[in-house]
């Protein structure tokens, strides 16, 4: 018998390519087919340890084309799909709402059409990876569940939560066997340097401002990539089939408290003397339509499936940064050319 087919898409970016890697390696008898369009935030270099395996394969293609999509869907079996591609940078999304628009929600429904129309939906499922954000804003208290309704506030969330929409929609109306998942921020290797910790870790080695958004209080919770992508494992076998799991790392931080302990580590790491990258601090005008502070009840996929963080924030920290001292040429290679331009505009007001 052949092997299963499961397309991830979104495989070369910063979460999909620690999933891609997560699969291809635990899963020698499945064959995974990695879809993306490679945008400026996908890169083949982040899966080049896999690249030659006899059970992975790379598709270029924009889940927007639905031609095309529908042609690689009625081309051979597909029996999962694993749903990562998106516009994922807030401050993008508002700077250009329509592009989130097409990729989060039209390109997400392209998708659901094909595995309807074409997939082997007994065999598999379609698990659509999701983003805090669709709950809003917390004040000082409280925690996100899978019961929070949904209040998005910018419009890549607004995006997001259209997406959980259209997969759920078709749980009820078609029952096509879904999941979903609505995780908090990853941090980790292979993250495009516009999202905050790559972003001060490129500028603290370079000496150059660390940007602050209003004063720094905004808070957020942070998980481990790998344990993210532990989780989508876990739900994509295990997870009930037109439920949704919450993920959150149970490690929420100031945003400014983040950044002087990354100055911290960074000082001694690049044998700088104690506190002098945290003058590089500067605090700039607030992003519109700030969330004040995210946090996550994680309890559903703990009792139901068994998942819980596996990597201690301090230790997942200092792994993080490593990384991006020691593979220069892939920060090098991902701050060149439009990165400037796109660092300039968002930036260069204050
Ligand atoms: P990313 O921006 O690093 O990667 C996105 C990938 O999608 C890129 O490889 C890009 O080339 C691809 N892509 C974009 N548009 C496409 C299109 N039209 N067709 C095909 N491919 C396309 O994103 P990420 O941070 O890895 O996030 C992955 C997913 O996880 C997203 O759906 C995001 O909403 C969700 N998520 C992210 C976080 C986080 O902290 N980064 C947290 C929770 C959920
Ligand atoms: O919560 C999950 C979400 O986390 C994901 O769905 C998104 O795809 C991902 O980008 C992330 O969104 P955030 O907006 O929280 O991440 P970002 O790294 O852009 O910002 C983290 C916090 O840091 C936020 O409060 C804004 C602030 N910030 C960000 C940047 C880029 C700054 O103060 N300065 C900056 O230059």
């Amino acid at each position: 018998m052949s092997a299963k087919n499961i397309i991830i898409t979104g495989g070369a970016g910063f979460i999909g390519s620690h999933v891609v890697k997560r699969f291809v390696k635990n899963y020698p008898d499945l064959h995974i087919i990695n879809m993306d369009s490679l945008t400026y935030a996908g890169n083949l270099e982040n899966l080049t340890e896999i690249e030659l395996a006899p059970n992975y394969e790379f598709i270029r293609m924009d889940i927007t084309d639905s031609h095309a999509v529908n042609a690689f869907f009625s081309s051979r079996p597909i029996h999962g799909v694993i749903h990562l591609a998106a516009e994922s940078h807030v401050d993008r999304s508002i700077v250009n709402p329509i592009e989130f628009v097409m990729t989060n929600v039209v390109g997400t429904v392209v998708l659901l059409n094909a595995y309807k129309t074409f997939g082997h939906t007994d065999q598999g499922r379609f698990y659509h990876v999701s983003t805090d954000e669709v709950y809003g804003t917390l004040g000082d208290e409280g925690k996100f569940t899978e019961q929070t309704p949904y209040q998005p506030n910018s419009p890549y969330s607004a995006s997001k939560a259209s997406s959980d929409h259209f997969v759920r929609a078709y749980y009820e109306t078609y029952h096509l066997p879904i999941v979903i998942s609505n995780c908090s921020n990853n941090y980790g290797s292979h993250q495009f340097p516009e999202k905050l910790l790559p972003l001060m870790i490129h500028n603290i080695k370079n000496k150059n401002p660390l940007p602050v958004y209003g004063k720094g209080e905004n808070v957020r919770d942070w998980l481990w990539v790998e344990d993210h992508a532990r989780a989508i494992e876990k739900i994509y076998f295990e997870g009930k089939v037109g439920e949704t799991y919450t993920i959150g790392g149970n490690n929420e931080w100031k945003n400014i408290d983040l950044v002087y302990k990354l100055c911290e580590i960074m000082d001694r790491k690049l044998h700088r003397d104690l506190g002098e990258s945290c003058k590089l601090i500067t605090f700039v005008t607030d992003r519109k339509g700030h969330d004040f502070r995210y946090a996550i009840d994680a309890s559903k996929l703990e009792k139901e499936l068994g998942w819980k963080p596996s990597v201690a924030f301090d230790q997942g920290f200092e792994k993080t940064i490593d990384w991006y001292i020691e593979n220069k040429n892939w920060l090098d290679h991902v701050t060149s050319g439009s990165y400037t331009a796109y660092y300039e505009s968002m930036y260069s007001k204050g």
